[in-house]
């Protein structure tokens, strides 16, 4: 599309994202390669082999995923002989699904040997079989991705230049996408006959493709002249590994001269720019923003309301500093917390507010605590908000494992959840907070985490247990989009809305589930992060018999 293509070669990962990177400013253009060659001397090369078809068919592959792996410029293979046609056939299929751009294939026989060393047996192949080679690849390809390119080698062989323009015909009738011509002369001035023959050929027989040249032995030519005499790509064919390979013996020296390594720093690549290359500091970067994620984030726990439920249990104290085995239900959560680093916790209090005493937690107070629900008692710590924040159902111990995984959350709003209700038979008749996810795939008790992200459809204590996927242990994340979505979401709703809300008779009376609900129904996403251990629950006095077993 260019009409002119500029190939640097790359052998691995590293060489390929300094090719893919590579630019240079003249002036304010900015001149860059357009595409790389996997080329058979390098890859060999690299691996410390001969370039006589002795890689591996999986090696070059294996090579090539590398670097499509880490670049995003078009990839021309170097096929060699590509084999017999079967073989062929295989390396299209296999290249073209890779996301290879075009393959360059020579007609020499197999094995074939490079080119570059003089007195090394050159074999041309017969045109039929290499037209019937070429026609085979075209037949196999499924879209018009992969280019097959056919390289002539007819001037290295010393058959002239009728041979090379008779080939070319050929080749080009047989559907070839393009033809390189090679050459090892100091010059190029057979590869410029060979162009202007070719542009008459290309007259001749009604249509063009692409011409293509590797201008090692002849690299005085320069691209614009190139260009004038017709080429579309030029290959710079084995530069990147011959420039390290001398790199690397330059520091072996310098190294082994001196004894000790200083002097050899200044000829190798700071190591903070070799990270750099390969993404490290990249990955820094968003360890810090973990890391400055799980400092500042805030917890909220609605704590106001009376457990009437338990009465007997708790004497008149809130459900939250119910004393199991020597320490409250609120110590224990504040004490997980701060061994995941999170010590910016909000407490609402509200019914016998005086008796909470947990230290390093700020209070707030809902002074309508007996006439609200836990929703109303969140946003009495609104200014808590700014930012990212977890809240926490005030009557649930937890490990730092759960923690763990919510600070690692992604998404905007996300909540915790358990699949192995189903198989506690004693909570079966409790009323829980039950969750109908998009994804259902909880029939197993034991299972690998989802390839996939889960988000909830319903939330709410009164959804049928035969249609619930989890249960939602208590605890929500929401990032500081999602608490700026959720304080939006409530104003707006405090201004107009009236009646039932959700599983609640008034908004007033609201659960933290059917605000949830609510922008579900709206439209935000609200993920999943499945556990199946590490909390449990204080609902009654059998919960509080089983905990008083299970922590101490
Ligand atoms: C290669 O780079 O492997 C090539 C080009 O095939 S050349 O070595 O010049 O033949
Ligand atoms: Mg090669």
């Amino acid at each position: 599309k260019k009409g002119f293509a500029r190939i640097i070669e790359a052998h691995n990962g590293i060489s390929a994202l300094i090719a893919n990177d590579a630019n240079y400013m003249a002036g304010s253009k900015k001149i860059e390669f357009d595409g790389i060659w996997e080329s058979s001397l390098t890859d060999s090369a690299s691996k410390g082999y001969p370039d006589a078809e002795i890689i591996s068919f999986d090696s070059r592959m294996e090579n090539t995923r590398q670097i499509l792996y880490v670049t995003n410029k078009p990839i021309i293979f170097d096929g060699d002989t590509g084999g017999e046609a079967s073989h062929f056939e295989y390396m299209i299929k296999i290249l073209e699904m890779m996301g290879v751009s075009a393959v360059i294939v020579e007609d020499k026989v197999f094995p074939k040997r490079n080119r570059l060393e003089d007195g090394t047996r050159q074999d041309l192949e017969d045109p039929k079989v290499f037209t019937n080679k070429i026609k085979r690849g075209k037949k196999v390809l499924l879209s018009d991705d992969l280019m097959i390119i056919a390289r002539l080698e007819s001037l290295i062989a010393g058959w002239g230049q009728n041979d090379a323009i008779k080939r070319a015909k050929e080749y080009l009738l047989a559907g070839a996408d393009g033809i390189m011509i090679h050459s090892k002369q100091k010059t190029p001035d057979e590869i410029f006959k060979f162009a202007e023959n070719y542009e008459k050929l290309c007259k001749q027989i009604g249509f063009r493709k692409p011409l293509v040249c590797v201008p090692t032995t002849y690299n005085l030519v320069t691209e614009d002249e190139l260009i004038k005499r017709g080429f579309n790509i030029v290959i710079y064919a084995n530069h990147l590994l011959r420039a390290s390979a001398k790199s690397m013996e330059n520091a072996c020296q310098v190294i082994l001269a001196n004894k000790r390594s200083f002097e050899a720093d200044p000829l190798c690549m700071p190591v903070k720019e070799i990270f750099k290359k390969v993404g490290f500091l990249d990955i820094k970067e968003k360890d810090k923003k973990m890391i400055k994620k799980k400092s500042s984030i805030k917890v909220i726990i609605p704590a106001a309301g009376e457990a009437k439920e338990m009465k007997d249990l708790l004497n008149n104290k809130p459900k939250a500093l119910l004393d199991i085995n020597g320490k409250s239900i609120l110590q224990r959560q504040v004490d997980t917390l701060s061994k995941c680093k999170i010590t910016d916790i909000s407490v609402i209090r509200g019914y016998e507010k005086e008796q909470f005493k947990v230290e390093n937690v700020k209070y707030y107070d809902n002074k309508k605590f007996n006439s609200t629900f836990d929703l109303s008692s969140l946003f009495c710590a609104k200014k808590e908000m700014e930012g990212s924040f977890i809240s926490i159902y005030s009557d649930i111990i937890f490990d730092e494992s759960i923690i763990k995984r919510v600070l690692d959350c992604d998404q905007d709003i996300a909540v915790v959840v358990d699949h192995s209700y189903k198989y506690h038979k004693h909570l079966i008749d409790k009323k829980l907070d039950l969750v109908i996810s998009k994804e259902s795939d909880n029939k197993h008790y034991r299972k690998m985490a989802l390839p996939f992200e889960n988000r909830v459809l319903r939330i709410g204590n009164k959804i049928d247990k035969n249609l619930a996927n989890y249960e939602f242990i208590g605890i929500v994340y929401f990032s500081k989009e999602g608490a700026e979505n959720l304080k939006k979401t409530y104003m707006d709703l405090e201004n107009n809305h009236k009646g039932k809300f959700h599983e609640a008779e008034s908004l007033e009376k609201a659960s933290i589930t059917d605000m949830l609900q609510e922008m579900i129904d709206m439209g935000f996403e609200v993920d999943i992060i499945e556990i199946n251990q590490g909390w449990i629950e204080i609902h009654n006095k059998k919960d509080y018999e089983i905990a008083s077993k299970m922590v101490f």
